[in-house]
């Protein structure tokens, strides 16, 4: 493995490889300004990339992607750049409920928002995607619920439409404008006539589709999905990711002289993969292609930082990019394959006028930005880049609240972070829990809490979440004396419990508790030290190596006498289609009323990232 500081690779992206060729083998006229791309773009839970270059208009020669978000929310991230290297969040497309109420009703942590795909048309964006209900069974049509966004600016939230819905037993559903003015939808289709990919016309405005047909079958890889056509020199071709989204993962293509098909398969497929490789980059797929202004070709797909073991990937799915060689009057386009560090022709450049990428209403931070928010005084809002699972109850959340000025609370909820026995539902309530995205391989997380738990079951605290049955905490707990798994001395030298034990009754304590379908660490349960109690506490994650995290607690502001409490491995949130989301929760674990109990008062809410592993 290799680790670079961000600080070094800033400077690393920007340094000139000599060389003095004069044309590639592609015909590119090659550059002695070569650029190094560094993977990922889009470090984190950002799956299924979907990219375009804005070539007019007030956003003119500025990149979006969209990713998909499954539960979480605010849905469907917007990250854009000028020069494929910065990428900043400028707003969510699905950012409030009434554009899709049905966000609030998913089961299962695989359900939510599958991959959308974002197109410009005509002054207009659209992004067209399936909200997947995967708890139901494949005959159910009412598991795919098949929707189309549009926004005259995507920057300002409001631009963004309710979603109009249609028709369709399938998903990743792309829009495709052809030449004589007709309209299409392609998706990929599951089960009634076997894996393939559909089309049907399509009214986009009012969700009006026509028969659908099948155009391809891919080339035989486990379920084609995730098409996207593109038209140029008087072919079709059409893109589709084989495989699944685990190590076979793989990107094929086809092109055919009618939009309709027969599509004839490249016969160098598949174009992009790293199947078989001892890469660090896995599950390579599920990509999107797009040229710069200079005519240069990108292609963007996700892929998973797990090496071939597959066992390490807590980020899940990330968004790359790697140049494209695709000459006009070529066949097939070429794709570099997927590495941390890539060589490519030149990045765009921008005018200095367009360097700077715009704030909208809803802006977040750069990428590769950590979080020093102290206070939660600044803005009324949260910041952009924080994350809910569903929608969140609005009465559970305060920035700022008049009785704690400067500090973010959280009422509790009913549920905990696993929700229901079944562990997927957890219905309109919600769940009191707001995070934001593990994005570098090696990081701390750390927030300064107050909390008095009022009676039994009361809870608050940190959370490792990648889905309703995944997730690792460390919270302080109101239980009966008695209850420690081990010693209050022996975890925090120095300090006992011994009168607040005394009086017995209830008595706080701090406990790690993980679920997981993978192996978790036992409970670890220990009074606090009666010197910590009612005080304001520090509870940090922190990943310490490429494998574990560290969680450990201790009293706010002395940051010496932090303990860690357990490490434990991050293979227990490696798994299925989302990433972890770095979060805290306020909880009565069932046991009281929606939004009755002791909040959570967060003072100070730190992440830094401490390194970003990517060979
Ligand atoms: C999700 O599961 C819950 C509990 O099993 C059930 O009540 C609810 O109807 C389900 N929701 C949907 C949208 O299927
Ligand atoms: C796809 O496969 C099905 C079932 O094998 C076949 O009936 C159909 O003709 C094929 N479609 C295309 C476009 O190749
Ligand atoms: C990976 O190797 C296996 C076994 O040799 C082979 O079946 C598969 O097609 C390969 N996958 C790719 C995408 O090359
Ligand atoms: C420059 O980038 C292109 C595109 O990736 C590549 O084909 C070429 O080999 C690179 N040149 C050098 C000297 O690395
Ligand atoms: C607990 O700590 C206090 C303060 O350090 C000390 O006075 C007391 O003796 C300790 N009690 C036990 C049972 O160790
Ligand atoms: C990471 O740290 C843990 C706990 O110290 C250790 O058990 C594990 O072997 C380390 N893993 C690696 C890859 O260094
Ligand atoms: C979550 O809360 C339920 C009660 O609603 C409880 O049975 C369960 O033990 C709790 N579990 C976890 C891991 O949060």
């Amino acid at each position: 493995m290799i680790f670079l500081p961000t600080t070094l690779l800033a400077l690393a992206s920007c340094a000139l490889l000599p060389t003095a060729l004069a044309s590639s083998p592609w015909g590119h006229p090659t550059s002695n300004r070569n650029s190094t791309i560094h993977n990922p773009i889009l470090p984190g839970f950002h799956p299924d990339p979907s990219c375009i270059f804005i070539p007019d208009g007030v956003h003119a020669q500025t990149f979006l992607c969209a990713s998909s978000s499954f539960n979480a929310f605010p849905g469907i991230p917007l990250h854009a750049s000028v020069d494929l290297q910065n990428w900043k969040l400028i707003g969510h497309v699905l950012n409030r409920p009434s554009q899709l109420p049905r966000l609030a009703e998913t089961n299962r942590s695989t359900s939510g928002i599958w991959a959308p795909t974002l197109r410009y048309h005509d002054k207009t964006f659209w992004l067209v995607t399936t909200l997947v209900d995967d708890d139901r069974p494949k005959e159910d049509s009412s598991r795919w619920d098949n929707v189309i966004f549009k926004a005259k600016d995507p920057w300002d939230p409001m631009s963004w439409s309710k979603a109009v819905h249609f028709e369709f037993e399938g998903y990743d559903t792309e829009p495709f404008w052809d030449a004589d003015g007709k309209t299409y939808i392609n998706g990929a289709h599951a089960w009634q006539v076997g894996p393939a990919i559909q089309q049907a016309e399509v009214n986009l405005e009012t969700g009006e589709v026509g028969e659908w047909k099948t155009i391809w079958n891919g080339t035989g890889g486990m379920a084609p999905e995730g098409p996207h056509i593109y038209r140029r020199d008087g072919w079709y071709y059409l893109l589709a990711a084989e495989g699944g989204t685990g190590v076979d993962h793989m990107v094929t293509m086809a092109r055919s002289r009618s939009v309709h098909g027969p599509f004839e398969a490249n016969p160098a497929n598949p174009v992009l993969t790293n199947a078989n490789t001892t890469s660090l980059f896995q599950t390579v797929g599920h990509a999107d292609l797009f040229a710069d202004a200079s005519g240069n070709y990108w292609g963007v797909a996700l892929s998973t930082r797990s090496g071939p073991s597959y066992l390490n990937y807590p980020m899940g799915r990330e968004t790359v990019l790697t140049p494209v060689s695709w000459p006009s009057g070529s066949d097939f386009p070429i794709w570099s394959p997927i590495s941390g560090t890539t060589s490519s022709w030149p990045l765009p450049n921008p005018s200095p006028k367009n360097k700077k990428i715009p704030d909208g209403p809803m802006s977040g931070p750069y990428i590769t930005e950590d979080d020093h928010t102290t206070t939660f005084s600044n803005k009324p809002g949260l910041p952009a880049h924080f994350t809910h699972w569903r929608f969140p109850n609005p009465l559970h959340y305060a920035v700022s609240p008049p009785e704690k000025k400067g500090t973010l609370k959280l009422n509790p909820s009913k549920l905990n972070l696993t929700g229901l026995e079944n562990g997927n539902y957890a219905g309109a309530q919600g769940q009191s829990f707001v995070g934001r995205r593990q994005q570098d391989t090696l990081f701390r997380y750390a927030i300064d809490i107050d909390f008095v738990p009022e009676k039994e079951g009361d809870e608050a605290g940190v959370s490792v979440f990648l889905t309703q049955n995944h997730h690792l905490d460390l919270g302080v707990v109101l239980l009966p004396a008695g209850s420690a798994t081990t010693s209050t001395e022996s975890t925090f030298p120095g300090h006992n419990s011994s009168s607040t034990e005394e009086k017995g009754g209830l008595v706080p304590h701090v406990r790690f508790r993980g679920i997981s379908y993978i192996p978790v660490p036992e409970p670890v349960v220990v009074a606090l030290p009666e010197y910590w109690v009612g005080g304001s506490l520090t509870l940090e994650i922190k990943a310490i190596n490429f494998t574990h995290y560290a969680f450990s607690v201790g009293p706010a502001g002395r940051r010496s006498e932090m303990q860690t409490v357990v490490t434990a491995s991050n293979a227990a949130v490696s798994w299925g289609f989302t990433g972890t989301i770095l979060g805290v929760y306020c909880t009565s674990n069932g046991r009281r009323e929606n939004g009755v109990g002791a909040p959570v008062y967060v003072r100070k809410w730190v992440y830094e990232g401490e390194g970003q592993f990517r060979d």
